[in-house]
């Protein structure tokens, strides 16, 4: 398994990967697969990594940018992150956004945030903090600083997530 980033020729298999790893999932919307197009075709897909496998893409993670209010620049959002059900469990998911969360940080970006189970997010370093999203369910929005202070105030992410 290697990990890199997309290509053009990657995308409708990465709309089929979505598709079939939220179809399962306990917190989707169904509209996941939409979201990464509408990032892209929005220009805010900051990041987007493959995992390929044997020749065929197994996993995707997307990061993209954040607004916090206040205007502390250089947040990004992870998520959605997908691995094809027949791959799960084998630490696809853990290598992108190892991967990811490190690319962001060697860009110069000033932190990561992510909505989802902290029993998973934990492990990459992902902790609660000041930020804070309208809506998340008690301790599920998480943030990672990459600097030594961190900011306070809510967080908007792109509006591909509201428009999908
Ligand atoms: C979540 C997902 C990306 C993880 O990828 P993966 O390659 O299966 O995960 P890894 O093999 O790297 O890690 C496995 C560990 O994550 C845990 N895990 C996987 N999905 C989890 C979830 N939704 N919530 C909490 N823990 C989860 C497993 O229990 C396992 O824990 P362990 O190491 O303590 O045994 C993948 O399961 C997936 O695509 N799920 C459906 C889509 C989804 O729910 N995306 C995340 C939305 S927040």
């Amino acid at each position: 398994m290697h990990i890199r980033p997309e290509q053009e020729t990657d995308i409708s298999a990465l709309r089929a990967l979505i598709s079939a790893a939220f179809a399962t999932a306990r917190h989707a919307s169904g509209t996941e697969a939409q979201i990464v197009d509408a990032l892209r075709t929005t220009g805010q897909l900051h990041l987007s990594l493959v995992a390929q496998a044997e020749g065929a893409v197994v996993g995707h993670v997307a990061f993209s940018p954040v607004w916090i209010e206040g205007h502390a620049p250089g947040w990004f959002g992870l998520g959605p992150v997908a691995v094809l059900p027949t791959h799960q469990g084998r630490g696809i998911g853990s290598a992108l956004i190892r991967q990811g969360v490190s690319m962001l940080r060697n860009q110069g970006a000033a932190g990561c945030v992510v909505l989802g189970d902290p029993a998973y997010y934990r492990r990459f370093g992902f902790v609660q903090g000041a930020l804070w999203y309208p809506g998340a369910p008690e301790g599920c929005f998480m943030q990672q600083p990459f600097r030594t202070t961190a900011p306070d105030g809510r967080v908007t992410y792109a509006p591909a997530f509201g428009s999908a």
